[in-house]
């Protein structure tokens, strides 16, 4: 396994095993690395020659009050995991290597599938998410590129603009890894306290209730979204950004549940924001 800073480098690496006929998979990660990555990171293994992971905390994706400056990383322990896993290259490059002074070009997806949900809530996240995605893949160039459906309007958003941009890149996404008890594995779980941890546990139970109600027949969003508030509310700590049920394609609001119904939940449990989402009637 080796490790790359140097753009150039990666991108001619890249250039030269797509020549040679090797099928490149890419995970694109911001590193702290847990076993929701890994799984993609496994995908990947199988579905190219040549396995490429990025670790890079991408700041444009980042608001002015979010946790950049202390986003969780510990490279050695990724670069133990990666390996086991068989990842060929780690791109590591920093800040200054993707976004040097004078950097002016952005990718933005317009529209609903950006501005509803965590794009109301972070109004310049996605921005940055496709600004970085697009430049990754372009160094890349990666043949398939695969991505974790627990940050779901993230998949979607890098769907229309892989398809907008006419990127011959194939996306997988690959369903949510969760902890023994349901808590969706996150980077950004470690922040929790004792009691924090346990509160966040109503996105789970959250989520099993409204699909519990569904497949005992109730299809009416207006009711099952108002269980699902009441059982948010029962949190001491926990305050509610949204929680929607949407078309998992469009991710426009619907009335009524069906097979494309999808819960998506952004809660803050203290100071540590959580999201998660699943289908109410598979
Ligand atoms: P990051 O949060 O590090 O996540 C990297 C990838 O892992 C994403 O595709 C995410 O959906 C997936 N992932 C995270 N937790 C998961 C879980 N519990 N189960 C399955 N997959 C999971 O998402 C980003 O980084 C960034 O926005 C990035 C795409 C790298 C752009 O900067």
């Amino acid at each position: 396994m080796k490790i790359i800073t140097d753009i150039t480098e990666m991108q001619t690496r890249c250039l030269n095993a797509r020549a040679a006929g090797q099928k490149i998979a890419f995970v694109p990660t911001m590193g702290f690395l847990h076993e929701g990555h890994l799984s993609l990171l496994r995908e990947g293994r199988k579905r190219g020659d040549l396995l490429v992971l990025s670790i890079f905390v991408n700041p444009t994706q980042f608001g002015q009050d979010e946790d950049l400056d202390c986003y969780p990383c510990d490279f050695e322990r990724d670069q133990r995991l990666a390996s086991e896993c068989g990842v060929d290259l780690i791109f590591y490059p920093d800040a200054e290597a993707i976004f040097p002074p004078g950097y002016a070009t952005y990718v933005t997806v317009e529209g609903p599938l950006t501005t509803t949900l965590e794009g109301a809530c972070r109004p310049t996240h996605f921005r940055g998410v496709t600004t970085v995605v697009a430049k990754l893949f372009t160094i890349v160039q990666p043949h398939v590129a695969l991505f974790g459906r627990k940050d779901f309007q993230q998949l979607a958003v890098i769907r229309r603009m892989t398809v907008d941009l006419n990127l011959a890149v194939d996306i997988v996404g690959m369903s949510i890894i969760r902890e023994a008890d349901g808590l969706a594995m996150s980077s950004r779980n470690v922040y929790l306290s004792e009691s924090e941890r346990k509160q966040a546990l109503a996105l789970i139970d959250t989520l099993s209730l409204s699909s519990g109600m569904v497949k005992d027949g109730e299809r009416n969003v207006t009711k099952v979204l108002e269980s699902a508030q009441q059982r948010l509310h029962a949190e001491l700590d926990l305050t509610i950004d949204y929680v929607k049920i949407c078309h998992s394609q469009t991710l426009e609001e619907v009335d009524t549940i069906d097979h494309e119904s999808v819960m998506l939940l952004a809660v803050s449990v203290g100071k540590t924001r959580l999201i998660d989402n699943g289908s109410l009637l598979c």
